[in-house]
């Protein structure tokens, strides 16, 4: 596949680094977690630097590996203009009225960092566009029939800075149908941080449950190894799933994510490199790493969790629009670009749907890579928490993730719902 951004150039230069295998005791040094610097996410491809977020413990990098769907197989529920199947990834975004869907400011579970509006950003057009699949609608949103439909379940987002906000987005999506606001809450009264680990919303009158893990790569964090070059500070262990996968599993809806941080400037040059088994691997490079990780995380899809029970969803790459020539200037337009200029593809995401795709498991695939390339209007840019770093990773809320969580939806609800009617009790 053609990919504007390659990860083999990006990482050529470490072709020179030999590959070096070294064999060390399993007796780790003992724990210790380095900070790591929380540069942008479209680093993967492009390289561009973008300080934006807090430094943060490797330790607090885990994620776990897996998916299934293939893109182009996707049925869309069925709706008004629906005939047949349709790829739900594939169109458009036109001018609605009628978004957004709510005011950030009305909803205590929107970070300060997104609320753009709120934050100084005086044109509203960028949260009027709908998303428009090619052959088909997106079922209108309906606040009190999808709080209806999941009453009694638990959803769990998994993966970095990009899910904590499809999390706030479902959050505050669902906030609207729901009356006694104060019905809803982070159920250890924790506030919404960028280096959280854990956080459980309760819709009490519903008895929805949904949680957000921090787990930037799904995999397992440790320390360097006794033996191991100075150089290593911190290891990720590519075989094991993160620690905390364990609370994963007793869940009705899992969504993934995972991509951003599987960069040179977030693992070598913060001292973390890559480990297998016992042996660490110092000349791998990112994305076959990154491979290695979704097929760990894919085995352990297929033998821990019921997917009877739980629906699994793996969302792709989310389009970020650094531009320049070193790929670090951060310029958010007032409306959406009609060139994708090739962000709708990206090597993080061809990972995560050929993995997805050899998996036995169903696993759905949310391909937001697409929709996100037209959106170089709907970043942070600098109406965020800290104005003097510019942002074009992360997305302003109400915005592009809140059509993650429509197209999310749409899936739960399909089948005439057979997903929501399956599980027992
Ligand atoms: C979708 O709707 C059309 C017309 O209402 C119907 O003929 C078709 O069978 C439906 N498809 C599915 C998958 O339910
Ligand atoms: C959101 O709510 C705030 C506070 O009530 C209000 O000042 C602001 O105008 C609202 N924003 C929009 C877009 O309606
Ligand atoms: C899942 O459902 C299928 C078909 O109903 C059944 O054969 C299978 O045993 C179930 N698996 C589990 C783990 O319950
Ligand atoms: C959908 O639900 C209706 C009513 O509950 C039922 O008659 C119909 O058979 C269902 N269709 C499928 C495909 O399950």
């Amino acid at each position: 596949m053609l990919t504007r951004f390659s990860w083999s150039s990006f990482f050529g230069h470490l072709r020179s680094v030999y590959y070096e295998t070294l064999s060390f005791s399993n007796k780790l040094i003992k724990g210790h977690c380095k900070l790591w610097i929380f540069q942008p996410f479209n680093v993967l491809a492009t390289g561009s630097l973008i300080t934006f977020l807090l430094a943060m413990a490797c330790a607090s990098l885990y994620l776990f590996p897996k998916f299934q769907p293939v893109t182009n197989s996707y049925q869309i529920p069925n709706s008004s203009n629906s005939v047949g199947g349709c790829n739900v990834f594939e169109g458009r975004w036109i001018q609605d009225e009628s978004y957004p869907l709510y005011n950030s400011s009305h909803c205590p579970f929107a970070e300060g960092g997104f609320n753009c509006l709120a934050n100084g950003r005086k044109d509203r057009g960028y949260t009027k566009w709908r998303w428009k699949p090619k052959n088909c609608d997106i079922p209108r949103f309906n606040a009190r029939e999808i709080l209806e439909k999941l009453r009694g379940k638990r959803i769990a987002f998994v993966g970095d800075s990009l899910s904590r906000t499809q999390w706030e987005s479902m959050i505050c999506l669902l906030l609207t149908g729901v009356e006694d606001k104060k019905s809803v809450y982070e159920v250890n009264g924790n506030k919404i941080t960028k280096r959280i680990r854990f956080l459980a919303v309760k819709f009490s009158s519903f008895n929805l449950r949904i949680d957000f893990y921090r787990s930037v790569f799904l995999v397992q964090p440790g320390p360097a190894p006794r033996r191991a070059p100075k150089r290593v500070k911190s290891t990720l262990k590519l075989d094991k799933l993160d620690d905390s996968s364990r609370e994963w599993i007793d869940t009705d809806v899992l969504i993934f994510n995972s991509g951003h941080w599987w960069t040179r400037s977030k693992l070598f040059e913060m001292g973390c490199y890559f480990q297998l088994g016992g042996s660490l691997k110092l000349g791998m490079q990112t994305t076959a790493a990154f491979r290695a990780a979704l097929d760990t995380w894919a085995s352990w899809v297929e033998t821990k969790i019921n997917t009877n029970r739980t629906s699994i969803f793996f969302r792709t790459f989310e389009s970020s629009h650094w531009s320049g020539r070193t790929r670090n200037s951060c310029k958010v337009t007032r409306r959406p670009s009609s060139d994708m200029k090739g962000r709708d593809r990206s090597p993080v995401s061809n990972v995560i749907i050929d993995v997805v795709k050899k998996m036995a498991a169903p696993v759905t695939v949310l391909h937001v890579t697409p929709m996100g390339a037209f959106r170089s209007d709907a970043h942070v840019g600098t109406w965020s928490d800290n104005p003097s770093v510019p942002d074009c990773s992360h997305w302003c809320l109400p915005g592009v993730p809140d059509t993650w969580n429509e197209v999310l939806f749409s899936y739960l609800l399909s089948e005439n719902g057979t997903f929501l009617q399956r599980t027992p009790g």
